[in-house]
């Protein structure tokens, strides 16, 4: 997730890069530049970046002035490689500055490639790697930048937004897209490519949206559009009437909507270059752990990334029968702990800021655990603490109530579950194999949830006016009852409980009568036919029942008072798409309610304090 932008036409390209990147800033804010020419000097274009916030680069600009009237800029979200000044946007190689967009899946293998036939790198990103291979078609003899590029994209896989800039054809810029949005801005003898409208906005709201696997040719009167193989398509260009906050926002109302549409997206950049279908594995980024001495996995952390790990011991355990325990940051170290040499300590933190989570890694060092860190922020304080970090890829998340960081912990969890497993001996070669396609799958299926928007508002509005909800789920199920009723609480200030559904009967019963929505995971699997029986007990004491079931199943109906259905998945993989309906419930119990969504009472995105 960064943010890009890219001008020609007859202006000064530097103010409008720089506007443009202040709208894109909330996307991803480590680090950020510009690569700006002067077609009619036909100079080399300057490039000016550095690490930080777009403050800094503004800083360096005063002292490298970038002068000219064709010009890219970026702000970056770290995916590979850490925030640094030559990790940085653009790339420059020979004549060739690019910005990216997206993760390149076989990077790698690119780079090696490169290295052998003599490329020489200066960062640790993926991207350079794409402004090489385009350099090499120029060098080679391609005819122009457009034909360069697109032999340079067929040789890329992965998801990706590129905008090229070359000195030797100074008044043209190509860009391609796959799987990462692109637009372009149109005006009067000036074009504009961003990767969203928000930059644009200030200057035109006259845009064409650029599809998947296209690539847009754009001088300053023309725009271009082929497919990947230069055949050409016509597009009508819209016209936008948002305003400029909700285009921020995507058009949508919160950005916690807007974050939990992102999932589908979010968990396939989670698993690019991770999931390895050749061998039945799963790649760790290069992460070596000493598996056959890990005794035993501790997974520490808080709030929404606690019950992530809860289920993560679900997976660990199932998968790579090793034993785990799950602790609440906040308490371990006050407990004095027993850890040490043969734990593997795994600290989940969406931010990879939170302090209690810090003061626990460092209990757990002293004491001689090893630690891995799964963390959606690149060089965050947390993975820099430990010994090993995995990065969740999900992009910025804004809203307070996390979303999408949860549903790319869930599959982190999976991915370390399933890596340990391959290496434990107990999780068989064609269980991974099953399980690594259903997770390639779960995208899709994620987005037929995420569209039931329309019916789970009709049950928002049935059930917002209670004064306390119930979740109740059993085995990984149960992580996920927390979960819902966490987000509830959160942003609509409604009291909710999450109880293992087993639990019930044991106290919270009492609770129950028919001003009390109860919310009953119950998707297939082991536990599905105790979990009707404790539905029934709900129902047998006049409480209104919400299940959320598997698609097909068709008995449900008969014993709830309303039904979601999610598709089909493995069993291990079932709580991100159940996790999904009870996300959107909560929105629209709190947008009914009128709650700040985004920023709850009382509540802050990164906590930093004990
Ligand atoms: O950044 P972290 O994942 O370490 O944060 C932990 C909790 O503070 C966080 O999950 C909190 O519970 C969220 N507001 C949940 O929506």
């Amino acid at each position: 997730m960064c943010g890009i932008i890219g001008y020609i036409g007859a202006r000064q390209a530097t103010p409008l890069l720089i506007g443009g990147l202040r709208k894109l800033e909330y996307r991803g804010y480590d680090s950020a530049g510009v690569s700006v020419l002067d077609p009619a000097l036909g100079g080399p274009s300057r490039v000016v970046r550095c690490r930080g916030k777009l403050g800094n680069l503004e800083e360096k600009l005063k002292a490298e002035p970038a002068h000219g009237t064709v010009g890219i800029g970026h702000t970056r979200w770290a995916t590979h490689g850490r925030p640094s000044d030559e990790n940085s946007h653009p790339h420059k190689v020979g004549p060739i500055s690019v910005i990216h967009n997206g993760i390149i899946e076989n990077h790698l293998q690119l780079r090696q490639e490169l290295v052998a036939s003599g490329s020489h790198f200066s960062s640790e990103t993926d991207t350079e790697i794409f402004a090489h291979l385009v350099e090499r078609q120029i060098v080679d003899g391609a005819e122009n930048l457009t034909v360069a590029v697109r032999k340079a994209l067929a040789k890329v896989r992965g998801s990706y937004a590129f905008v090229v800039m070359s000195d030797k054809e100074p008044g043209t810029l190509v860009a391609a897209k796959n799987s990462s949005p692109l637009v372009i801005g149109l005006g009067e003898g000036e074009n504009f490519i961003a990767s969203d409208v928000t930059a644009i906005l200030a200057e035109t709201r006259k845009v064409i949206f650029i599809e998947e696997g296209e690539m847009v040719t754009v001088t300053k009167d023309k725009v271009e559009i082929t497919d990947l193989e230069g055949k050409p398509k016509q597009r009508e260009p819209k016209i936008i009437t948002w305003s400029a906050t909700q285009a921020e926002k995507g058009g949508f109302k919160h950005y916690m909507l807007k974050e939990i549409h992102e999932q589908p997206r979010a968990v396939a950049d989670t698993l690019v270059g991770r999931v390895d279908l050749e061998n039945d594995d799963v790649n760790l980024d290069g992460v070596n752990l000493d598996v056959k001495n890990i005794k035993r996995i501790v997974f520490i952390a808080c709030g929404t990334s606690y019950h992530a790990s809860m289920v993560g011991e679900f997976l660990v355990e199932a998968l790579a029968r090793i034993p785990v325990e799950v602790d609440l940051a906040s308490e371990f170290r006050y407990r004095d702990p027993i850890v040490g040499p043969g734990d593997l300590v795994v600290a989940v933190s969406q931010s990879g800021e939170t302090l209690d989570t810090m003061e626990a890694i460092r209990e757990a060092k002293k004491k001689g655990a090893q630690v891995f860190a799964i963390s959606n922020v690149i060089e965050a304080s947390i993975p820099r603490l430990a010994d090993h970090a995995f990065y969740t890829h999900a992009g910025p998340e804004i809203g307070v109530a996390s979303t999408k960081a949860f549903t790319t912990q869930l599959v982190a969890m999976t991915l370390l579950a399933i890596h340990l497993g391959r290496r434990t001996g107990a999780l068989s070669r064609e269980r991974a194999r099953v399980l690594l396609n259903e997770l390639v799958q779960l995208p899709n299926k994620m987005k037929e949830v995420t569209d039931q928007g329309a019916h789970l508002q009709v049950l928002a509005r049935r059930y917002g006016g209670a004064h306390g909800f119930l979740f109740l789920g059993r085995g990984s199920q149960y992580p996920i009852a927390l979960e819902g009723a966490l987000k509830l609480k959160e942003i609509s200030y409604i009291h909710a409980e999450g109880y293992a559904a087993g639990e019930m009967k044991h106290g919270p019963i009492a609770l129950i009568d028919d001003q009390l929505p109860v919310v009953v995971l119950v998707p297939t699997g082991p536990s599905y036919e105790k979990t009707v029986s404790n539905l029934a007990e709900v129902r047998a004491r006049q409480g209104k029942v919400l299940a959320v079931a598997t698609r097909g199943d068709h008995d449900i109906g008969g014993h709830s008072d309303d039904v979601v259905l999610v598709p089909e998945t493995a069993l291990e993989l079932q709580p991100i798409l159940t996790v999904l309906p009870l996300q959107m419930l909560s929105y629209y119990v709190a947008d009914q309610r009128g709650t700040d969504v985004d920023q709850p009472r009382n509540l802050a995105k990164s906590v930093t304090v004990e």
